[in-house]
């Protein structure tokens, strides 16, 4: 049976930076309501917000106090269920962000166990007495494992002369998930917000719950893997959907450590979710920051999780960006002026892969990364630690900015550019962070208002994609993985084939078509095509084509070389 997420496209909002409707400076769930015609307007099904509870926002949000409410900055209860129904209404579905790795050391709970050992609240905490070393004659940490954002694992409690577990900063302290009171906690909350209508979550973090011995040695090569998808997880997060069984909810795990060939057991007809981001093209992605793009790298990556999850075996969460990752054109790099028809290539090849593609907001209208020019315009957690790194390893300090300017989430988190005004119509004060000043040219409403933008391009391939079940559900087929240009893949049901070309790279790229082409119908390019497909030879700098084929019924099988 077809899920309604199975066609679907999500669009991911980071609120603090949406849509300001107080004029406080910080986006707000009312703002978000104003726009939800904008975004039913490209032909989203579903948003997921990041997190939106009370929290001291060390990690923006990702630090949790109180996992019931809503953050006074964003709105109130009743202001979140006036957005689901508004939403609902216009038949837009809202999952939220499960933070239930690890909470904010403001919680109450780890409140309750710095201030009393003995209080219950301790036990939902990892909590480790010091070893002592024999050599040194000093006590020390249980062991050598970094954090994800730099440093320790462990963070000393003077007053109880105990250490506890952090996978991220030191506010963020890992709830213990061995403990069964902590997880009938995390059920509860699940519950609560699935009954109030929630279309279910995007899962932080969650390959992190389980950890595995702590005499386990620490590995360079794979630094976080004693935290990653971890033997004994699985029965936690069967446990966990326990819950998500009894509602017609998505559920999107984000599993950094899981593999292609793990991915069926996560996401397969037995699975714990529908479906995971994974990590693995994400990877080689990031790389593209300091490098160029290594096309047949990112297409193998890629091309392994269609392959993984054909037939049944699962579904994929397709994406090119999230608040984590710089702009998706900025690490491309295109050369001035072939920034939108670059940004229409990257679209083209992700959305009409196998799985539910994810927009994160601006990306549909080609936003960039900010150009920094000091360090304190650092906003994230680990992009502070990573610059500070960098400076006291002996880096010029210009070079650090640019290295860290390059690859900072940053990137990611400055205003929405609904237009040219100067807050970007985000805001009608200074926002808490950063507007781009390509605001000017690049926002919504230039957008808009020409037909050929890179917004109407995604609209034309989500109505496409909704529209053909080739596209959704069709086999997926990939041709010449070794061509370091072009990615050229089909997705066809039956007689009735879809040729997706791509050039990913700024040269002209060398075509040799994978098949028959007569009966070719053009459905979409980013140029203006006067050739037939079988008279193409090459495809110019970020070209994209996608054509339909369809093959007269009694030679259906035997057209592909
Ligand atoms: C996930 C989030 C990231 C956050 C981290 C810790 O990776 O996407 O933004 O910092 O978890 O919660
Ligand atoms: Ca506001």
């Amino acid at each position: 049976m077809t899920k309604w997420w199975q066609h679907a496209t999500g669009y991911q909002i980071y609120p603090r930076s949406f849509q300001d409707s107080n004029g406080d400076g910080i986006g707000d769930l009312k703002g978000i309501q104003q726009r939800l015609p904008y975004l039913k307007k490209l032909g989203v099904d579903f948003i997921w917000l990041n997190p939106i509870h009370p929290s001291p926002n060390v990690d923006n949000g990702y630090d949790i106090a109180d996992y019931r409410d809503i953050a006074p900055e964003y709105g109130t209860l009743a202001d979140f269920k006036e957005l689901l129904a508004a939403a609902h209404a216009l038949d837009l579905k809202i999952i939220l962000d499960l933070v239930v790795n690890h909470s904010s050391d403001q919680h109450p709970w780890f409140q309750a166990a710095l201030a009393d050992p003995t209080s219950k609240y301790r036990d939902y905490y990892i909590w480790e007495k010091p070893i002592f070393n024999e050599e040194t004659q000093m006590p020390e940490a249980p062991n050598d494992w970094l954090s994800i954002f730099g440093g320790s694992v462990w963070e000393w409690h003077e007053a109880s002369q105990q250490y506890y577990f952090h996978t991220f900063a030191k506010e963020q302290p890992d709830l213990n998930w061995e403990v069964p009171a902590l997880r009938r906690e995390v059920l509860d909350i699940v519950t609560f917000w699935l009954e109030m209508g929630v279309d279910g979550f995007r899962i932080d973090a969650i390959s992190h719950i389980k950890k595995a011995p702590w005499s386990t040695p620490y590995d360079a090569l794979r630094p976080f893997a004693n935290f990653q998808n971890v033997p004994g997880i699985e029965l936690f997060l069967q446990e966990l959907g326990t819950v998500f069984k009894h509602y017609d909810c998505l559920t999107v795990g984000e599993a950094s450590g899981v593999t292609a060939a793990q991915a069926p057991a996560w996401v397969g007809p037995h699975g714990y979710f529908d479906m995971i981001f994974e990590f693995d093209h994400l990877d080689l992605w990031k790389k593209t920051a300091a490098d160029s793009l290594d096309v047949v790298g990112l297409k193998a990556a890629l091309v392994r999780w269609q392959k993984a999850l054909a037939d049944g075996r699962g579904w994929n969460a397709l994406y090119m960006e999230n608040h984590d990752l710089p702009r998706s054109i900025s690490l491309l790099q295109p050369p001035k002026n072939l920034e939108e028809k670059a940004g229409k290539a990257l679209a083209m090849m992700y959305v009409l892969l196998q799985g539910t593609p994810f927009i994160y907001q601006g990306q549909e209208i080609g936003m960039e990364n900010y150009p920094f020019t000091q360090p304190t315009e650092f906003d994230a957690v680990d992009s502070r630690h990573f610059y500070h790194e960098l400076v006291t390893t002996g880096f010029e300090p210009r070079e650090a900015l640019s290295l860290v300017g390059k690859t900072t989430r940053d990137n990611a988190r400055t205003m929405m550019q609904w237009d040219e005004s100067v807050f970007a119509g985000f805001s009608n004060v200074q926002p808490w962070f950063q507007v781009n000043p390509n605001k000017e040219h690049l926002n919504v409403t230039t957008n808009l208002k020409n037909s050929q933008s890179l917004f109407c391009f995604y609209q034309e391939l989500l109505t496409l994609k909704k529209n053909n079940p080739a596209l959704n559900k069709g086999r997926f087929t990939d041709f010449q993985p070794e061509n370091q240009q072009t990615f050229v893949y089909e997705r066809q049901i039956a007689d009735t084939r879809f040729l997706v070309m791509v050039n990913l790279t700024p040269q002209i790229a060398m075509l040799a078509l994978p098949q028959q082409v007569e009966n070719a119908e053009l459905l979409l390019s980013n140029v203006e095509v006067t050739q037939s497909l079988g008279d193409t030879h090459h495809l110019t700098p970020y070209e994209a084509r996608l054509y339909k084929i369809v093959t007269p019924a009694n030679n259906s099988e035997e057209d592909i070389t």
